[in-house]
């Protein structure tokens, strides 16, 4: 992953301002570096200092500032970086990109770059409803500018809620990699623009489609308070189920037990078990796009107990095991209503490419990506070695953070899908 990608980012004047500072920092943390501009109502809400400590260089704020227009200029500022990035985009500044206007730095900047730009709206749903703003947006859209949410929900405002939250700094992560990547389909349909109160979007590498994603583990009761589990911590699966959703998908996430928060705009439905995890799948059906993701115990115990089981001097209770429901091979083989792709993961701790092959055979879907969880932390951890093993070959990838391989992933996935459309 090249160290040189940049974003010039531009904070408006909103209450979720404050969430560009963790943004900042997740790029950081990618090797993206972020030069800011703050506006000077994006100064109420979060100051230069926290914004420059931060980005690790002065955070840009006027105009009219000499010293600025010495060191490197207006112009020169809105060029030499790889993508402008908006966040929050207020509607103040999405009107003023959709009429031209410049006269503060921030939209000057906009006006003059010759880079793409990607705005995270976020405002008052009323705001974002307002016709003014359905004009701005779709004038946005027809000069193609990429957009990121909002999302639906809770306002900061005391009892307001609907469409207009700035997607949460994950979901911008993911759609500046999509963007920075500049792969075909992202560029063909990266526009992200319109997402919908209901989590899809009209554009983008996978809009239009549904996509079912699994994560997690699966618990397997033994009793009523003791249980067969597994450590999977469900970030790769939750990322991959974000990254679909920047993409443009509807999203249906069926989730394991886990302690990570559900991605926003993206329908979680949690469960316990294999058998759970099953129902909730095919109940999702039917799925343009099924991601499994998840950890599921093969084995859970033949007969649960109803009561606590007691230590009573008796001897070791016998557990025996019977297998689970395969659920990749089920949906995988499904006659009818089959996803036009299934995905399958192979977690392994010894001859990973070997097995993962044999799994992609076995269980009849289209690709695998394997990884090998022996001793490497990868289980609850934040990095992910993968292959994606299909019947054409083995693609491997370098040691990467879930978020980018979910990412990458994704965009890998919307390109596979592509071609077997024959789009
Ligand atoms: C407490 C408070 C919160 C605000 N939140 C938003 C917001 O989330 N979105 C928005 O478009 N405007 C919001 N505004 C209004 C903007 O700050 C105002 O339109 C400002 O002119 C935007 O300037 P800018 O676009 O240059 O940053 C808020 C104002 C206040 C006082």
């Amino acid at each position: 992953m090249s160290a040189s990608r940049s974003i010039l980012l531009i904070i408006g004047g909103g209450i979720a301002a404050y969430k560009c500072l963790e943004l900042i920092r997740r790029l950081k943390d990618r090797g993206i570096s972020s030069r800011c501009i703050l506006t000077k109502a994006g100064a109420e809400f979060v100051t230069p200092l926290a914004v420059s400590s931060l980005a690790g260089e002065r955070c840009f704020t006027d105009l009219f500032s000499l010293t600025d227009e010495a060191d490197i200029g207006h112009i020169a500022l809105s060029r030499s970086t790889d993508l402008l990035v908006v966040a929050p985009a207020t509607a103040d500044l999405i009107a003023k990109m959709a009429t031209g206007l410049a006269n503060d730095l921030a939209s000057t900047a906009l006006l003059a770059t010759d880079k793409r730009v990607l705005i995270a709206p976020a405002m008052n749903p009323r705001m974002w409803q307002h016709p003014a703003t359905r004009r701005n947006m779709a004038q946005l859209e027809k000069d193609g500018v990429l957009v990121v949410g909002p999302n639906s929900g809770a306002m900061a405002e005391r009892g307001e809620s609907g469409p207009g939250r700035m997607a949460e700094p994950a979901e911008i992560l993911a759609a500046i990699e999509l963007a920075l990547a500049g792969e075909a389909p992202c560029q063909r349909a990266i526009g992200f623009l319109g997402r919908l109160p209901g989590g899809a979007s009209t554009q983008g590498p996978l809009a239009g489609q549904h996509v079912l994603v699994t994560s997690g583990p699966t618990h397997e009761a033994i009793d009523p308070v003791r249980y067969i589990a597994n450590r999977s911590s469900g970030k790769q699966g939750h990322a991959i189920a974000a990254a679909a959703a920047a993409a443009g998908a509807r999203v249906t996430l069926v989730s394991g037990p886990v302690t990570i928060a559900d991605p926003d705009g993206v329908e979680t439905i949690r469960v316990e078990s294999a058998r759970e995890m099953l129902a909730a799948v095919e109940a999702a059906l039917p799925a343009d796009i099924a991601i499994f993701s998840a950890a599921v115990a093969d084995w859970r115990v033949a007969d649960e107990a109803t009561e606590k089981m007691k230590k009573d001097g008796s001897g070791l209770p016998p557990l025996a095991l019977i297998e689970n429901p395969d659920i990749l091979a089920t949906v995988a083989h499904r006659q009818s209503g089959r996803p036009g792709l299934v995905v399958g993961f192979a977690a392994e701790t010894e001859n990973v490419i070997a097995y993962a092959q044999a799994k992609l055979a076995k269980k009849g879907c289209d690709l695998i990506v394997a990884n090998d969880v022996g001793g490497t932390g990868v289980m609850g951890g934040d990095a992910n070695t993968v292959h994606l093993v299909t019947r054409d070959g083995v693609e491997s990838w370098p040691t990467l953070a879930k978020q980018e391989v979910a990412t990458r992933l994704v965009a890998h996935i919307a390109r596979l899908a592509a071609m077997r459309a024959g789009t």
